[in-house]
């Protein structure tokens, strides 16, 4: 083998060992094992896409959560169908759903759910997490949706999505 072939190999070698080592992109509906911190990272991403243009809706009987504000990023918004997801229909791969729960006006919880069957701390399809404002996870996706998913299965026809049905 000449020497160039063999450069050639090494550096072929070596991109694919550094790319191995990078993080995911986090955009990227087929990254696995996100962690809490970088399901924050895409809560805090400006997302234009506002439930019902961003009324403060009250919660349901059944909800645990307080009034809240409902917000979608794009690949979510895509899946919606006049503003809501028809019913029998899927939320695409790498769909992020972001709850802002409010407490006397102010904004206090992040609950949130991502459409990413394939990462290890999915559960039903999606991740499940809450967080505090600064991204302390409350309820972290590593507990896999456990006190989520029972109460979310209730509309399963809307792909575990309860809003639609209520609001
Ligand atoms: C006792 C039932 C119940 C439990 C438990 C529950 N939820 Fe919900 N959730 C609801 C209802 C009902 C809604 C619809 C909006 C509303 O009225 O609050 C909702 C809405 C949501 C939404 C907006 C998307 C949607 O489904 O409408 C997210 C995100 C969410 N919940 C996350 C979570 C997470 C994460 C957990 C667990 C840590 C959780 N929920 C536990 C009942 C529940």
């Amino acid at each position: 083998m000449s020497n160039g072939i063999k450069l050639f190999i090494a550096g072929l070698l070596a991109f694919f060992i550094l790319k191995a080592c990078t993080n995911h992109d986090i955009h990227d509906p087929d990254y696995i094992d996100a962690t809490d911190e970088d399901l924050f990272l895409e809560v805090k991403d400006a997302m234009p896409f506002y439930y019902q243009g961003g009324i403060t809706i009250a919660p349901a009987a059944q909800s645990p959560h307080g009034e809240f504000k409902l917000r979608f990023n794009s690949i979510a918004d895509g899946s919606l169908d006049k503003g809501e997801l028809p019913s029998n229909g899927r939320f695409s791969d790498g769909s992020l759903i972001v709850k802002e729960v409010y407490l006397n006006s102010v904004l206090y919880i992040f609950a949130v759910m991502k459409k990413a069957p394939t990462d290890v701390n999915a559960k039903a399809g999606w991740l499940w997490a809450e967080y505090q404002l600064d991204g302390t996870p409350v309820v972290s996706i590593e507990v896999k949706g456990a006190g989520c998913i029972n109460c979310h299965s209730e509309t399963p026809n809307r792909d575990l999505v309860r809003t639609f049905d209520l609001h």
